[in-house]
């Protein structure tokens, strides 16, 4: 995220696009361009267009577009900075990093990846040949690995020695325990006498290891755990990696899913199988992070847990993580007592059988509700009704067809229509629990932050259209609304439903919560459309008072010199929030940088962040951030995610996030009438796609 500016050019210059992009699509030369197949979408006839002096290229089919950089990151499935790194090594660039930190904490992170590398090929060699591997290669045979298993999956042998890996790799035992090859207690290897199994991130490279305990018969079962796992690392986040999503990505891009499983012999086994989409978490349950990791290579996502751990996901948050990350989740059902490695050894047809037949996450949901109630008295029919239509409330109506109500409906047993209403009333009642949490959870928020917004803000931020202080006690302007002149109208669909002043007025006076609320809204959602990102720094206090606040920075933060702007903006917004004389300036070095304040949390809490990571994670905050705020003025999450197209200008990206805030604005008073609500937001989310594009206006 912080590459220097300079040295993303001289990548994106020294990279040869036609050559690039003709490593996967075969390209024509027409004229001064290059033409194919559009990698991004199915055709028949090329309308992907190369332009290799420039360095874009464009679909005219799916109208994909970008340069070099957006190509490795769209076909890679990887972030920017990681994208520019691959690129900077293909052309042999060494790269320089704003933050001096981030270049230490990078430099740190390679290392270790090196010493993460080379064990896996000690690990690896000594599985292969070593005569105290026999016992190791025996166990692996009789689970059915082949040698040709054993290599694509890179398995290997920790020799029941003391230190030989900390030996063999002759780097300072310090080092090998942050890479979590070394003991913490003793100066010993972390892992010995175990089956190791290199685990990878998303670019293919070992960022960790689980080791498995040989079975050893005629002895009591040891002590010692069935697998041993590096601990957190400054590469390692079991709740960020997938085992085998390297592989798997590849193979989705064909069969379009993916399949989710517990364990690193289940992918294998399935792979085996002829299922190579298969990924695995690595002893932890499925996190919010594992289902947007995996939303950017399939929509599609399949779980095959056993039975107890499909249960207990069917009782988790899987099910908000559809939504939120756009994508539809499936449950296998497998044989009682088995996983999919198991059954990929003794009935690969069985598999394969279980994993088409997935059942919608939201039936397998329904079912194991109707499964436990009591369906035999009326009153007992009724609340199991009520229950399974919960679940289905969270969808919007019209992705529930017939066909996914009516296997429930018949269960309970009830008319299937009988059963939609039910559907609709538990959706009214979920909108309003939400909109009452919404509330309180406003009210908290202000009474913990001690609010930073200045009179002036809105000015600094660049909306001249809005001016401060000069709103009346409603929260509206003194001169009425600021875009009624402006000669743009990005809500002219809208004339006849619009409100007027009093209307609106006296809505917000029925609503003071409401009104607060929207308020805050509506200041955050300018503050983070905002390309002032001294903005940012307003909302350094909001956004570490929340979760979703800290898990929010980095989209918006994707640029160049972010930090010392955080850092400058977090200075003003310490003056602002300390409540004091603003002419009283903070030692010019007192900053609020979230960055430094998430590595102090992660620290206290004895876990290990590197920069890189806190970076990551204070830009994703970002993200969310925004979404979050888009969602709550929607009142129930019906906006879409809005996408800015990367190609756009700074301007142009800023353009359509000043007319969705004039939007909002304009449209607030509907979104927060419940009878409203739905006809608003389904303006709003035509003109969002509408506006794809976004042409500039006044
Ligand atoms: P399982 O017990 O299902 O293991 O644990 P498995 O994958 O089927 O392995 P085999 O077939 O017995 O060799 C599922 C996952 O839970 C984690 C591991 O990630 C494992 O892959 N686990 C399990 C641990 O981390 N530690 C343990 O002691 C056991
Ligand atoms: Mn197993």
């Amino acid at each position: 995220m912080s590459i220097r500016d300079s040295d993303v050019q001289r990548v994106r210059e020294a990279t040869d696009l036609v050559a690039l992009i003709g490593r996967r699509v075969s390209l024509k030369r027409v004229g001064s361009r290059h033409v194919g197949l559009c990698p991004f979408h199915t055709e028949k006839t090329p309308s992907f267009s190369v332009n290799g002096a420039e360095g874009f290229y464009h679909c005219f089919g799916c109208k994909a577009s970008g340069d070099a950089i957006t190509f490795v990151r769209e076909t890679e499935h990887l972030g920017f900075t990681e994208a520019v790194e691959q690129l900077a090594a293909a052309a042999n660039i060494e790269l320089a990093y704003d933050a001096p930190g981030a270049q230490h904490a990078n430099r740190h992170r390679r290392k270790l990846m090196d010493l993460l590398e080379l064990a896996a090929r000690y690990y690896h060699e000594r599985l292969m040949s070593s005569p105290d591997a026999g016992e190791a290669r025996a166990y692996l045979r009789k689970r059915g690995y082949n040698r040709e298993t054993v290599v694509k999956w890179r398995l290997g042998y920790a020799p029941p020695l003391w230190d030989a890996l900390c030996q063999h790799l002759g780097a300072p035992v310090d080092l090998l325990r942050k890479a979590g090859l070394a003991s913490a207690e003793q100066e010993s290897d972390f892992f010995r006498d175990r089956v190791m199994f290199p685990i990878c991130d998303a670019g293919g490279r070992v960022v960790s290891f689980s080791g498995r305990v040989l079975p050893r018969s005629g002895e009591p079962p040891p002590k010692v755990p069935k697998y041993k796992n590096t601990a957190s690392t400054a590469v390692y986040d079991k709740s960020k990696v997938l085992y085998g999503l390297h592989l798997a990505k590849q193979a989705a891009r064909k069969s379009e899913r993916i399949v989710v499983c517990e364990g690193h012999t289940d992918v294998i086994g399935c792979d085996s199988a002829g299922i190579s989409e298969a990924v695995a978490t690595c002893g932890t349950a499925l996190t919010k992070q594992h289902a947007e990791l995996l939303s950017r290579s399939a929509r599609r996502i399949v779980l095959a847990f056993d039975a107890d751990a499909a249960g207990q996901t069917a009782a988790e948050r899987v099910h908000q993580w559809e939504r939120e990350f756009g994508l539809d989740i499936f449950v296998a059902v497998l044989p009682p007592g088995s996983d999919p490695g198991d059954l990929a050894a003794s009935n690969p047809p069985a598999l394969r059988r279980a994993l088409d037949e997935a059942q919608p996450l939201h039936t397998f949901r329904a079912e194991r509700i109707l499964e436990r109630a009591e369906l035999d008295s009326p009153s007992g029919r009724d609340r199991a009704a009520d229950d399974a239509a919960e679940v289905f409330a969270v969808y919007p109506p019209e992705i529930l067809l017939d066909g996914d109500l009516r296997p429930i409906a018949d269960r309970v047993p009830m008319d299937v229509e009988k059963f939609r209403e039910r559907v609709d009333a538990a959706r009214h009642r979920l909108d309003d629990r939400a909109a009452a949490e919404r509330q309180r959870e406003t009210a908290r928020s202000y009474e913990a932050a001690d609010h930073a917004y200045s009179d002036d803000w809105y000015d600094d931020a660049g909306y001249s259209d809005y001016p401060g202080g000069d709103y009346d006690d409603t929260g509206y302007p003194k001169d009425g609304p600021p875009y009624a002149n402006d000669g743009s109208d990005p809500g002219s669909g809208s004339v006849e439903t619009r409100t007027s002043r009093s209307q609106r007025r006296s809505a917000r006076q029925r609503k003071p919560d409401a009104r607060k609320q929207a308020e805050t809204d509506l200041k955050l959602l300018a503050a983070a459309a905002s390309p002032h990102s001294d903005v940012i720094g307003l909302m350094v206090p909001e956004m570490f008072a929340t979760s979703a606040g800290r898990e929010a920075f980095a989209q918006m933060t994707n640029d160049e010199g972010w930090r010392e702007r955080a850092a400058t903006a977090g200075r003003s917004s310490q003056t602002n929030s300390s409540g004091g004389d603003p002419e009283q300036d903070d030692p010019p070095d007192a900053t609020v940088d979230p960055v430094a304040e998430l590595l102090l949390d992660a620290d206290v809490a004895g876990a290990h962040v590197s920069e890189e990571d806190a970076k990551d994670r204070v830009a994703m905050a970002m993200w969310h951030f925004v979404r979050a705020t888009i969602d709550s003025v929607s009142a129930g999450g019906d906006i879409p995610r809005m996408e800015l197209d990367p190609s756009l200008s700074a301007d142009a990206q800023f353009e359509f996030r000043h007319q969705c805030l004039r939007w909002l604005r304009e449209r607030e008073p509907e979104l927060l009438d419940l009878d409203k609500r739905i006809g608003a937001v389904q303006d709003v989310r035509d003109w969002l796609d509408s506006l794809s594009a976004p042409a500039p206006t006044g």
